[in-house]
């Protein structure tokens, strides 16, 4: 289980431009729960992956993985039990590393070992079995540097990457807002085929209002840094594109309304 609790997160803390992204944010994720996270743009969406991930450490609050304090806890600490996907192909991967080096790589995230090692007969077995199984026939291009590949090709490994070593919560963000339309659809069931067979923990962030229905079982929304909305089991089944979109346009009308105070109080 994951807790959040009271996260704060302020940037340029101290100075005139000093400014709350997550404003006592506090959440409880049950173990195997998919929670999808929508909100406008700056909301704060991605300052909370990065806080969940340790990329960013809460100015205030506390962060719980299975009722381990993990707030101190580097990223790299972290990486045994949490693994990210990031919206642009490119981040996530590295470009002048060949295809199963990137493998290799991920699949001893968090330990000591040379590349030799990691891509043992075995090894390379196992990742071309991996590829065979996308059916997109990127078990040929095993050699082939990584940058080479389309995004989307690119995309699909990264999810691999990011399952390949023991880890039980995924973070994803926006991770398929690159991508064409058909190539998105394809990583999305991807996306669902691994978090059932692997019954992992998720926390994903999109702005598309039918794949925060469709992959999630909850979907919280986020604006300016609070949750001001947050549905999971039959709110979250009986939920529409359209009842999403309505609270969307009321938050950001209420937004223009305390504005319009604040200007012309
Ligand atoms: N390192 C930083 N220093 C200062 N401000 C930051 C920093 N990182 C993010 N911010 C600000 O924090 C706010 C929230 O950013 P965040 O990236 O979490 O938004 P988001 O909801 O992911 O938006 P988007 O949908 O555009 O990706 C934004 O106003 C952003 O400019
Ligand atoms: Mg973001």
């Amino acid at each position: 289980m994951i807790k959040l609790e009271k996260i704060r997160v302020l940037f340029n803390q101290g100075t005139a431009l000093e400014k709350m992204v997550l404003n006592n944010v506090s959440l409880a994720i049950e173990e195997g729960e998919v929670v999808t996270v929508i909100g406008g743009n700056g909301a704060g969406k991605s300052t909370l992956l990065n806080v969940l991930t340790g990329d960013i450490r809460p100015s205030y609050g506390k962060v719980f993985f299975e009722n381990i304090n993990v707030t101190d806890w580097s990223a790299e600490k972290r990486a045994s039990m949490v693994a990210r996907v990031f919206q642009d192909p490119l981040v996530g991967t590295c470009g002048n590393l060949t295809v199963e080096e990137n493998l290799a790589l991920a699949f001893y995230r968090g330990k000591n070992l040379g590349l030799r090692f990691a891509l043992s007969p075995n090894n390379r077995k196992i990742f071309h079995e991996f590829l065979e199984k996308l059916n997109l026939g990127l078990e040929a291009r095993l050699k082939d540097p990584i940058g080479l590949l389309s995004g989307g090709q690119r995309q699909a490994i990264s999810l691999i990457m990011a399952v390949l070593s023991p880890m039980k919560i995924l973070v994803l963000d926006e991770h398929t807002a690159a991508l064409d339309p058909r190539t998105a659809a394809f990583i999305i069931q991807l996306t669902c085929n691994i978090i059932l067979e692997k019954n992992l923990t998720v926390l994903m962030v999109t702005h598309s209002m039918r794949q925060a229905l469709e992959v999630g079982n909850r979907t919280l929304m986020l604006t300016e840094g609070e949750v001001v909305f947050d549905a999971n089991g039959k709110e979250h089944s009986k939920l529409t594109e359209d009842d999403l979109l309505k609270l969307f346009k009321e938050v950001v009308d209420k937004k223009g309304e305390e504005d319009e105070i604040l200007l012309n109080p």
